[in-house]
């Protein structure tokens, strides 16, 4: 798949089939979201694989209605950030980097919400994450469990599209 077809492929998935990611793809995962644009070069970015069944499911019930499905999926990817002054767009960059290159490999996705969330506190301690960092995503990832998704839909290119001026 070329990158345009990759970027309108990806979409929201929810549900996945009881399959495991391998290390060297959840590794190459991780390779693509570092390459993100970072401003100022900071990289503020951290990243933890979590493959645990115990640990996904206590992070579903941590996002409560949030992410039930994470406990469903085969891995996750939490990305956690120093507070620079642009962490969110940063670690943004990132978790779209991850979502794209796991829709590559087949592997169906779903950004969870993390900054600003209020369980953010309760995940950081289960992490272990240092308080000063900001959590920013929770990348659900697992192999999908039907071909058939229902599609969010996307406002019209005509509706949103501006030349020149607003
Ligand atoms: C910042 C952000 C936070 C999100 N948080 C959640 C979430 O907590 N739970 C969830 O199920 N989906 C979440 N999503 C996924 C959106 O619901 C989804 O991207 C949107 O409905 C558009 O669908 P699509 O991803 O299939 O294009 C989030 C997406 C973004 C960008």
């Amino acid at each position: 798949m070329g990158t345009r077809e990759i970027i309108k492929k990806r979409r929201s998935i929810r549900e996945y089939k009881d399959k495991l990611i391998s290390d060297e793809i959840l590794l190459d995962l991780i390779d693509c979201g570092h390459m993100a644009p970072t401003a100022r070069g900071e990289e503020p970015w951290e990243f933890i694989v979590i493959k645990n069944k115990e640990t996904l499911k206590e992070i579903s019930r941590l996002t409560n209605r949030n992410a039930l499905f994470l406990k469903e999926a085969s891995a996750c990817i939490v990305i956690f950030s120093r507070p620079t002054k642009y962490y969110l767009e940063d670690c943004s960059a990132a978790t779209e980097n991850i979502l794209l290159a796991a829709t590559s490999y087949g592997i169906a996705s779903c950004w969870i919400a993390g900054d600003k969330k209020d369980y953010v506190p309760d995940i950081k301690i289960l992490l272990k994450a240092p308080s000063e960092y900001n959590l920013i995503s929770i990348i659900s990832l697992g192999y999908p469990k039907n071909d058939l998704i229902t599609k969010a839909e996307k406002r019209p290119l005509d509706e949103l599209l501006h030349w020149e001026k607003f």
